[in-house]
């Protein structure tokens, strides 16, 4: 893992768009700690126990990431994530999302305006208080479920209660992030080089103070990492990158490419709107 933790140069600080959030360009995607069923990784692996996912977590924070994803469709990472990090809460920006739920070894759906509201709740007991940022979980249906609204009526509530920072949409279509531009402080896009569907429309949202945070950079593992990791860092729109993973041996490497990558032409501008 290279040099000493305290010797290693510390990840920057970044706004998420206008949110007022700050984030460090590398976020930790917290799939693998709560759920090993239906993925799409390359390798087949298993749950982790409490005390390694709590491992995990605490060598994220102490490699200076200071964002974390989970959704109640990642099986127990919300509880875990609530139970090994109540004591360093402060240190890190929280997202987690609403519409799917991953419970007895599979996914439940459910957009409605009710549903959302309850699965906030639930959240919010597993997390052991509010998270930063809620995310509208798509499963495809982008524009049907921005469309039928309930969702993202009681995201907005969650927000303009002061209940959260930041809300936003984390879908799998341009045309998704297009609608849900209109009111979404974050988009959460897949973009690498495999997949630059996004690229359009991660720019035109930029422009508009909309935060970006990218999912799927090393397409879930099939990219190198740090060629996938200068891709995404090296585009201006992007405000971080959100990679997934057990092993902190890897998440140091990815730090450390992190830190290799020079903000993009144009980026220090659009970020200081
Ligand atoms: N709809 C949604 O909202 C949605 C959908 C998908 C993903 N996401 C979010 O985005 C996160 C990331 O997506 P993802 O987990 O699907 O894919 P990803 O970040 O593209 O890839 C993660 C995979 O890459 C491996 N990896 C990481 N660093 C590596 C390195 N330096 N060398 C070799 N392998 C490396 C990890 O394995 P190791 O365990 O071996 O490190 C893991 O299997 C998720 O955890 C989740 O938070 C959201």
């Amino acid at each position: 893992m290279g040099a000493p933790l305290s010797d290693r140069p510390r990840l920057p600080l970044r706004p998420l768009g206008r949110t007022g959030l700050a984030v460090t360009p590398i976020g930790f995607g917290a799939f693998k700690i709560g759920r090993n069923e239906g993925a799409k990784y390359p390798d087949r692996y298993d749950l982790p126990s409490d005390l390694e996912s709590a491992a995990v977590l605490h060598g994220v924070l102490d490699l200076g990431i200071r964002l974390i994803d989970t959704a109640p469709a990642y099986g127990l990472s919300e509880a875990r994530i609530g139970a090994a990090l109540k004591a360093r809460r402060d240190a890190f920006v929280l997202s987690t999302k609403v519409g799917e739920r991953f419970e007895d070894g599979r996914s439940h759906f459910d957009f409605s305006e009710d549903g959302a509201r309850r699965s906030i709740d639930r959240s919010i007991g597993l997390l052991g208080g509010p998270p930063d940022m809620l995310l509208v979980h798509s499963d495809g249906r982008d524009v049907e479920i921005l469309r039928e609204g309930g969702a993202v009526r009681a995201v907005l509530a969650a927000r303009d209660e002061g209940l959260v920072r930041a809300v936003g949409f984390s879908g799998k279509t341009p045309e998704g992030a297009r609608v849900a531009m209109e009111w979404a402080d974050v988009l959460m896009v897949a973009f690498s080089a495999r997949d630059r569907s996004h690229e359009t429309v991660i720019e035109e949202a930029r422009a508009r103070g909309v935060g970006i945070l990218v999912k799927k950079g090393l397409d879930s593992g099939h990219l190198p990492a740090d060629e996938a990791i200068r891709f995404c860092l090296g585009n201006a729109s992007v405000d971080a990158l959100v990679i997934g993973g057990l092993s902190l041996a890897h998440l140091a490497a990815n730090v450390d490419a992190a830190l290799e990558v020079r903000p993009p032409q144009g980026a220090s501008a659009a970020r200081g709107r």
